[in-house]
């Protein structure tokens, strides 16, 4: 499924093809999240003619608690329901019980949960969890895994990380075990946890590799740690991985963190951050990133950066998406959105052209500590 093109000189950045029947994504990869199967205010053909979108993220949890499994599965599953016929990842939705159910429990057998729409009760365990994405019908679904609180105390994510590895195996089991619903084939990744020590994080990485997923993702970071302690946890991750598998970084990140993480060792990233972000008035750019709420674009009559191919740069004046944005207009939210996106994508580009030409490791610093700068 992932073949691995080249390893830059000097630092661990990786330049390879990931295959799907969906078609094939080239990494490093920024995928859009899609929460409930629509990527927030942008439509899916401009994700495909302008963000460029090679893979869209969706979340089981959610889906699955609303429309629900039997809906979806009668559109024909994930990709007719939202007419995306492009890749599709799932997440297990073990992240979401445990940072939207405000009642849940553990057990060996599973984790059990409250919606947070209704209140209704229910159940994910390894098994199920592989079943609901049979019906979603990703083409890459991930594993049930518990993502443990940052900071938390050595024996919680000893034990944390025992229980997941129990669920990993289990969940590879119910993988091999079944069949896909629809006519095309699907991917399952593991998930590496640990919390944030070092033995842990070595010993999660061998028996991950060891379960033999068709690409292995880092979970557990970006939950509130100290940016450079999650900089040497993927460091330390990506040294215990398989070269020929590829490496996603679940919930990353900052731009700046998508160079250092790349360089690293991940091929893969997703984060709600670039619509998130955008919807609350914050833009990335080449140069830094900006607040358009704040005061100094209120009288600003230009646009934003006529050589950057979105809308909001090159179409309208800083003044009107400073106007809708105090005026919280949906057209703000859409341009942002949408640039946001296209930002990363394009991020993503430039490190594919800096891998490719060996110039990687001269570049990355600079330009995170620029992209990290508000201007
Ligand atoms: N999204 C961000 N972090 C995680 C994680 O640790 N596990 C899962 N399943 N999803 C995530």
């Amino acid at each position: 499924m992932f073949k691995l093109k080249k390893t830059a000189s000097s630092t661990k950045a990786r330049l390879g093809t990931l295959s799907t029947d969906h078609g094939k994504i080239d990494t490093p990869i920024f995928m859009p999240v899609g929460t409930l199967g629509t990527v927030k205010a942008v439509k899916q053909d401009e994700l495909i003619d302008k963000v460029k979108a090679q893979i869209i993220l969706g979340n089981t949890y959610h889906l699955y608690l609303r429309p629900g499994c039997d809906i979806i599965e009668n559109a024909g599953g994930l990709h007719s329901f939202i007419n995306w016929d492009r890749p599709i990842l799932t997440d297990s939705g073990g992240y979401q019980i445990f940072s939207l159910s405000d009642n849940r429990e553990l057990t060996e057998e599973g984790a059990k949960f409250k919606s947070h729409l209704d209140g209704s009760k229910h159940m994910f365990t390894p098994e199920n969890i592989v079943d609901i994405q049979r019906t979603l019908g990703s083409d890459i679904m991930m594993v049930l895994d518990e993502c443990p609180p940052y900071p938390s105390s050595y024996e919680y994510a000893k034990e944390s990380m025992e229980l997941t590895h129990r669920w990993e195996k289990r969940g590879r089991e119910a993988f091999l075990n079944t069949k896909p619903k629809y006519s095309h084939k699907q991917a399952q990744f593991g998930i590496v946890q640990g919390g944030t020590y070092e033995d842990l994080r070595i010993e999660s990485s061998k028996y991950v590799t060891d379960l033999d997923f068709e690409g292995i993702a880092i979970g557990g970071l970006s939950v509130g740690e100290p940016t450079e302690l999650m900089y040497e946890m993927t460091d330390l991750n990506t040294d215990y991985l398989p070269e020929d598998k590829p490496r996603y970084l679940m919930g990353v990140g900052k731009p700046e963190n998508l160079l250092h993480a790349i360089a690293r060792g991940i091929d893969m990233f997703d984060c709600v951050l670039p619509t998130r972000n955008a919807r609350n008035g914050q833009i990335f750019t080449r140069n830094g990133y900006i607040n358009i709420r704040n005061a100094k674009w209120k009288n600003h009559q230009k646009p934003l950066d006529p050589d950057f191919p979105t809308d909001l740069c090159q179409k309208y004046k800083m003044s009107y998406i400073h106007h809708l944005f105090r005026n919280n207009e949906l057209l703000g939210l859409e341009l942002a959105s949408l640039h946001n996106l296209t930002f990363y994508l394009w991020l993503m580009d430039k490190v594919k052209e800096r891998i490719t030409n060996d110039t990687f490791h001269t570049w990355y610093k600079e330009k995170a500590e620029v992209l990290g700068t508000k201007i």
